[in-house]
């Protein structure tokens, strides 16, 4: 990586104007719910902002990841990853290998205060299970996390354990939640991520210094504050009892609901239904898939990809009236619906505690 000043004058280099800074910034603070006064201050602090240091290991994960990023678009993100952050350490993406790859790690490492993201979970079962440099994994995140200013953990594999730890996890592959206690640590889950929640996080720890605001499975709210049902553009067929029976009925060509065919929106929290992959073109069910729930803890062994969940949440539609009929406010009816919602969640995800869901948006 060549040293540069800030950030601007990297971007600038690399063709990124002022004005696609700002309309990115403006963009990214609207879907981190920041007033545009927001977007305007990041877009002055990220062009002044001196590279901070950016360490990335990755342990047991299939490099989904990383491809997930670097699918990221505007403004050509790339360079905004790769070139204006201080990518120190990559394991897929750098060019050097064996000692100097080391090498820049343990300089990076040195310089203190830096963003640690990690991609993957960690094997606990034997400490040879897998090693880089010889170091065991949970060896390098605890010494790469011991300087850094925040751990971010990336994927569903780092955030919840993901598949390594899927039954019967034959590593005894953990969560990098599970590890880290002392530092600010956000989860960004998915298999793989949201590009835009992973450069988000990123852009608002260097413009304002600190994570954005997480809920209580310390996912970024921006990102994970809805589920996929709650903005999914077939919620009408949903909401209106019309579910697609099989994969190739008059239903699934109607764009009928999934429902019955498996899908998971209900219970998964994330931003596809709304920010959409590829550059915003599309989504697993606007593809005609039903959402796996790839970014909810115990996935994959909570999948049962075809399998719908117990029994359609009722709809608010009905809730309401119910509601009223029985002198209840709306306030009110919105709690039943959340409660049942809750319930299904237990129902998926055993490992949630009623504490959890309390706190849950
Ligand atoms: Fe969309 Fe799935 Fe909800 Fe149906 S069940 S409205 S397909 S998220
Ligand atoms: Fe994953 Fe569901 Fe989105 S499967 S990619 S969270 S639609």
């Amino acid at each position: 990586m060549t040293a540069q000043k800030n950030v601007g004058s990297l971007l600038k280099q690399h063709g990124v104007s002022r004005r696609d800074l700002l309309k990115w910034c403006l963009a990214t603070a609207t879907t981190l719910a920041l007033p545009i006064s927001a977007g305007r201050a990041m877009a002055k602090s990220l062009e002044k902002a001196t590279r901070p240091s950016v360490i990335w290991l990755s342990f047991q994960e299939c490099t989904g990841c990383t491809e997930s990023l670097t699918r990221a678009h505007a403004p050509t993100l790339e360079h905004l990853i790769l070139e204006a952050i201080s990518l120190d350490y990559h394991h897929t993406l750098q060019a050097a290998s064996g000692e100097a790859a080391e090498k820049a790690r343990e300089e990076a490492m040195q310089k203190g205060g830096y963003l640690l993201v990690v991609d993957g979970a960690i094997p606990m079962g034997n400490a040879g299970y897998s090693t880089i440099a010889g170091m065991s994994n949970h060896a390098m995140l605890m010494a790469a996390a011991n300087q850094a200013a925040a751990v971010v953990a990336v994927g569903t594999c780092a955030a919840f354990g993901g598949l390594p730890m899927a039954d019967p996890n034959p590593t005894g592959a953990v969560a990098i939640g599970t590890l880290i206690h002392e530092k600010p640590l956000v989860n960004i889950p998915g298999c793989p991520p949201m590009p835009q929640a992973i450069v988000g996080v990123v852009a608002h720890f260097l413009a304002f210094g600190k994570l954005p605001q997480l809920d209580h499975l310390h996912r970024p709210k921006a990102y994970y504050g809805e589920t996929i049902h709650d903005r999914c553009y077939r919620r009408p067929f949903y909401d209106k009892g019309l579910f697609a029976e099989t994969f190739d009925d008059e239903g699934a060509r109607k764009g009928w609901c999934l429902f019955k065919l498996g899908c998971k929106g209900p219970t998964t929290y994330n931003a596809c239904a709304t920010l959409k992959w590829n550059g915003g073109v599309s989504f697993p069910i606007q593809s005609g898939h039903g959402c796996l729930g790839c970014s909810e803890p115990r996935f994959w062994d909570a999948g049962g990809f075809y399998h719908p969940l117990s029994a359609p949440i009722q709809p608010l539609g009905k809730v309401v009236p119910i509601a009223v009929a029985t002198g209840a406010a709306v306030g009110t009816a919105t709690a039943l619906l959340n409660r049942h919602r809750y319930q299904q969640v237990v129902e998926r995800y055993p490992t949630i505690t009623p504490k959890d869901l309390e706190k849950s948006p």
